[in-house]
């Protein structure tokens, strides 16, 4: 029996439609990997909010500090007052972030830290463009939708869009069929005769990327390019801006995903997991670089100033630290890796299982291109025995991996066993469709 039967509509029709969903019947209760719906059925919850239940569903820790932190002080509007949490937060992510990022700007979602970042370094340096790369995204506020490419459907029916947005390709060695270390190349050389041709230095404020692009695919970004991104900065004056909203905070096996590429950001953009499930995001930059931001000129009710959030942050980082999540990251992503390259070598598609951490993405080409069609029917199986997975890619053909970053090797083999069910299910109709055609 189906897991997601036609839930009363009428139960569900104040609630607007603009959101897709993947698992319709409500959800009660979350603990660790795992959340129950209101008829009592169990999932393993492998889309983490999109990376935000980092730590799991209400981690012990977690809730213990937004427990105790609600009956202390539950608002302190930055404007008005210091919330003692703030301070303490702002030390402890000091502690983790790169040495050059040392000063923040707190806020709630991750495209209003976008919207920041770009303001920061528009006004630090004077200059009106952004740069950002084919298929990243980085959110849904008008600016964000401008800097966004990763699906037409976040732009169509928007446009137009603040201007000043210049977009560069980003190196796809995969789709493109071609050696890594060219791939890289084309896209610097895209880069360079964009700053002589559309948006030149003097006019560019920064470039925004992803280090794993994320909605466009869960595509690592080749260190060589991080690394030209930064030569290119340093010689014209360009911000580098690095969005880890989705891949930082032990996502990736590190505690940034740029990390291993040893690139330095100016200013570093955080979110999702940094709170296990609280609003919050983060704008990291220089002392000096945020001292250019006059104050006044930024700011909002709720930035900085939510001590449940700071309280939750603290937790997380404790529990990052105190269970080995990066550590965790790496083993289990490696070993989840793995199986998952065995489950679909029966597959006649050409495949890619990639991403660094427990940021892993499935791509399934069949003969005829991106199969969208068995990535969807995937998913839907997958749900119906109780297992939650995303998906993502420019051509909907990329399952997306993200289990919390806690997610136990037993939890792992038992998603495994789903997906390897669903995709034989799958198969088997397909076949049985063939012959009967
Ligand atoms: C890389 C990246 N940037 C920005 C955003 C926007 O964050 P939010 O949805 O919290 O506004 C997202 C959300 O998925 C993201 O993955």
């Amino acid at each position: 029996m189906s897991r997601q039967n036609d839930f009363s509509v009428e139960m569900t029709s104040a609630i607007s439609s603009v959101w897709g969903r993947l698992a319709k019947t409500p959800i009660v209760r979350g603990e660790g990997s795992w959340v129950y719906d209101i008829e009592g059925r169990s999932y393993l919850d492998f889309t983490s909010g999109i990376g935000v239940t980092a730590t799991g569903h209400c981690h012990p820790l977690v809730v213990q500090a937004v427990q105790e932190q609600a009956s202390k002080l539950l608002f302190g509007q930055m404007n008005c007052m210091l919330p003692e949490k703030t301070v303490e937060y702002s030390r402890a992510i000091r502690e983790v972030t790169p040495d050059s990022i040392d000063t923040f700007f707190f806020s709630n979602s991750g495209s209003e830290a976008v919207e920041g970042a770009i303001k920061l370094a528009k006004v630090s340096t004077g200059r009106p463009n952004v740069i950002a790369f084919q298929g990243g995204f980085h959110g849904r506020t008008a600016m964000t939708m401008a800097l966004t490419s990763s699906k037409g459907i976040y732009r169509e029916g928007y446009q137009p869009l603040p201007s000043g947005v210049f977009f560069s390709s980003f190196p796809n060695a995969f789709r493109d069929q071609c050696d890594a270390d060219l791939a890289v190349k084309t896209a610097l050389a895209d880069l360079e005769r964009l700053l002589k041709t559309q948006t030149m230095p003097s006019e560019t404020a920064a470039m925004l990327i992803e280090p794993v692009l994320g909605e466009g695919g869960y595509i690592p970004t080749p260190k060589a390019f991080l690394q030209g991104l930064r030569e290119v900065c340093d010689r014209t004056g360009i911000l580098l801006i690095v969005d880890e909203i989705q891949s930082g905070f032990a996502r990736s096996g590190h505690m940034w995903a740029h990390e291993s590429s040893e690139v330095r950001p100016d200013i570093l953009i955080m979110a999702k997991g940094i709170a296990s499930g609280l609003p919050m995001s983060a704008i990291g930059a220089s002392g000096e670089l945020m001292s250019k931001w006059q104050p006044g000129s930024h700011g909002g009710t709720y930035g900085g100033g939510s001590p449940l959030a700071m309280a939750a942050g603290l937790a997380t980082l404790q529990v990052i630290r105190q269970e080995h999540l990066i550590e965790n990251a790496s083993r289990e992503g490696e070993y989840l890796s793995n199986r998952l390259r065995d489950c679909l070598s029966r597959l006649p598609h050409r495949t890619d299982v990639r991403g660094p951490g427990l940021m892993i993405g499935v791509e399934l080409i069949s003969e005829h291109g991106p199969d969208k069609e068995l990535v969807t029917h995937l998913q839907h199986e997958c749900l119906n025995r109780g297992l939650m997975l995303l998906t993502c890619g420019i051509g909907g053909n990329v399952i997306r991996w993200i289990p919390p970053v806690n997610v136990s090797r037993s939890e792992i083999d038992e998603a495994i066993d789903i997906f390897d069910q669903s995709l034989n299910s799958v198969m088997e109709k397909r076949e049985t469709l063939a012959l009967t055609s």
